[in-house]
C-alpha cells in the first residue's frame, strides 16, 4: 500500500483526478470503478475540467460503481444512478450504455448481484477502482464484520453508516435505506489498482486503524494492506493521526 499526502482536500482532488486520466491516457479502453458520497465529488469535478480541456477522453471507458441502495429507483434524485449522472456522467463523453450501477429498484436482488458480478467479469474485471472509506472503515457498503470471500451482494447499512448519509435525505436518518446492493469485497480486491481517498480531520482515526492497524474484518479498509497496487490519497487533516512514516509515503505538492 503505498500512501501520498496532500495539502488539502482539493489537491487531493487534482491527484487523483491526474492518477484516473493517466490510466484513461494508458489504456483508452479503461475499465473505471466509481465510488459516490462526498469524497469524490472535487475528483469528478476536474476529470469533467480536463475533459473539457481536451486532456482525457472517455469515449472508449467502461464504469462499474461500487453500490446503489435499495428501494430506489434510478430516476430518484436521492439514488447514485441520479449522483453519477450529476456529477460525471451528463458532463463527458461516456458512451451509452459503458455505464453500470447495480440495480437496486430491480425485483429479484439476487439474480441482480449475480448479474452485477458477471458484468464486472465480462468486461475482463476493474482495472481502476476509485475508493471512499466510511467512519467505520467500510468500503464500497461492505460494513465491518463484511466475509472478504464474497462478490457483488445485498447488505444490511450500519446505523452510523445511515446517519452519515442522511445528508442527502432532508437530515432524516429513518428515510435512508436500510439495505444497498455492494461490490464484495473480493469484487473490489480483483481490481488491478486500487485508489482510495480520504479527507477532512472526520476520517482522521479510521484512516489510522485502516492503515497503521492490524489487517482485521473490524475494519474493512484495512485490507487494502494486502492489495498489490493501491495508493491511498489523504488531505493533512485526514493524516493527522498517522503515527508511523510509512516507507514510500510521500508528500505531495498538490
Ligand atoms: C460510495 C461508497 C462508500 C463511501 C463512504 C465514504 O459509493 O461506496 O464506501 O465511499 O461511505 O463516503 P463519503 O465520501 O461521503 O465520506
Amino acid at each position: 500500500m503505498r500512501l501520498e499526502i496532500l495539502e488539502d482536500e482539493e489537491a487531493m482532488s487534482r491527484r487523483a483526478a491526474e492518477i484516473i486520466a493517466d490510466a484513461i491516457r494508458g489504456k483508452p479502453d479503461l475499465v473505471l470503478g466509481l465510488a459516490t458520497g462526498g469524497t469524490p465529488v472535487g475528483t469528478y469535478r476536474e476529470l469533467v475540467r480536463l475533459y473539457r480541456e481536451g486532456r482525457v477522453d472517455f469515449s472508449r471507458v467502461t464504469t462499474f460503481n461500487l453500490d446503489e441502495y435499495v428501494g430506489l429507483d434510478p430516476r430518484d434524485p436521492r439514488s447514485y444512478h441520479a449522483y453519477m449522472e450529476e456529477h460525471l456522467f451528463r458532463h463527458v463523453n461516456l458512451r451509452p450504455g459503458a455505464t453500470h450501477l447495480p440495480d437496486g429498484w430491480a425485483e429479484d436482488l439476487e439474480a441482480e448481484c449475480r448479474r452485477y458480478e458477471a458484468a464486472v467479469e465480462a468486461h475482463g474485471g476493474i482495472d481502476l477502482q476509485l475508493l471512499g472509506i466510511g467512519r467505520d472503515g467500510h468500503i464500497g457498503f461492505n460494513e465491518p464484520g463484511a466475509p472478504w470471500e464474497r462478490g457483488t451482494r445485498v447488505v444490511r447499512l450500519k446505523p452510523e453508516t445511515r446517519q452519515d448519509n442522511a445528508r442527502y435525505f432532508g437530515g432524516v436518518v429513518d428515510a435512508v435505506p436500510q439495505r444497498a446492493i455492494s461490490m464484495g469485497i473480493r469484487t473490489i480486491m480483483h481490481a488491478r489498482r486500487l485508489l482510495l481517498l480520504a479527507a477532512g480531520p472526520h476520517k482522521a482515526e479510521i484512516v489510522q486503524r485502516a492503515i497503521e492497524g492490524p489487517v482485521s474484518r473490524h475494519v474493512p479498509a484495512s485490507i487494502l494492506q494486502l492489495h498489490p497496487d493501491a495508493l491511498v490519497l489523504l488531505d493533512e487533516s485526514a493524516a493527522s493521526r498517522l503515527t508511523r512514516v510509512r516507507p514510500g509515503a510521500e508528500r505531495g505538492r498538490g
